[in-house]
């Protein structure tokens, strides 16, 4: 019994020397951080994620709007996108501090090269996609998305996710496509996908 539970402690030991061997090595954390287009799935998935790993759970939408006091709606229409994406970006740097965690983006985050240097040091970056048709779909259910109050919202997402899909590429250690997976079939393939890395 004392034999195991020691040879636990030096698995342990083991394995976390090799954490900070692979962190001093890449200069990367042990985050999962989600990224994709509103509607992606990354607050379903990333919740998922904590059900399974235990992790704690990180919203960049939820540090800013605790930050000002205001719903993002409110932030966008209050003081300005500009003042949104700093409180973003900075929300991202309060995060390196933090211990490995399940970290969820706003869909905007990858629009500064300078955040998507973060999000890669922060841990494994993971681009949830799904097909424009079910995006919209999802995203039509609630108006929270002050982005797509305009006349023609759909032709919104199509431009938006035109520049964005390449970023969101770019960005990605693992892609997933959601479209037609549960939240916990979403956290099991990313799970799956980063062990393979
Ligand atoms: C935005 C996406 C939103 C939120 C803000 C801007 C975007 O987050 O950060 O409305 O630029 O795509 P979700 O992707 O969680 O909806």
């Amino acid at each position: 019994m004392g034999a195991r539970r020691g040879e636990r402690l030096l698995f342990g030991i083991g394995a976390w020397h090799k954490r900070l061997y692979i962190f001093s090595m890449t200069g990367r954390g042990q985050s999962i951080v989600l990224i994709g287009f509103m509607g992606a799935g990354k607050s379903s998935g990333g919740k998922a994620l904590v059900r399974k790993t235990g992790l704690p759970y990180f919203d960049t939408d939820e540090i800013v709007s605790k930050r000002f006091g205001l719903s993002v709606t409110e932030i966008f229409v209050q003081l300005g996108e500009e003042e949104f994406r700093d409180a973003e970006t900075e929300a991202l740097r309060q995060l390196s501090e933090a211990a490995p965690a399940i970290i969820v983006t706003g869909g905007g985050i990858v629009l500064r090269p300078e955040n998507v240097k973060m999000l890669r040091e922060l841990g494994k970056v993971v681009s949830l996609e799904a097909d424009e048709e079910t995006l919209f779909h999802r995203i039509s259910r609630r108006a929270t998305r002050p982005l797509l109050q305009t006349k023609n919202p759909r032709a919104t997402v199509a431009e938006l996710l035109r520049v964005r899909a390449p970023l969101y590429h770019a960005a990605a250690d693992v892609r997933l496509d959601t479209s037609r997976l549960t939240h916990d079939e979403v956290a099991d393939a990313i799970l799956g996908s980063i062990n393979k890395l």
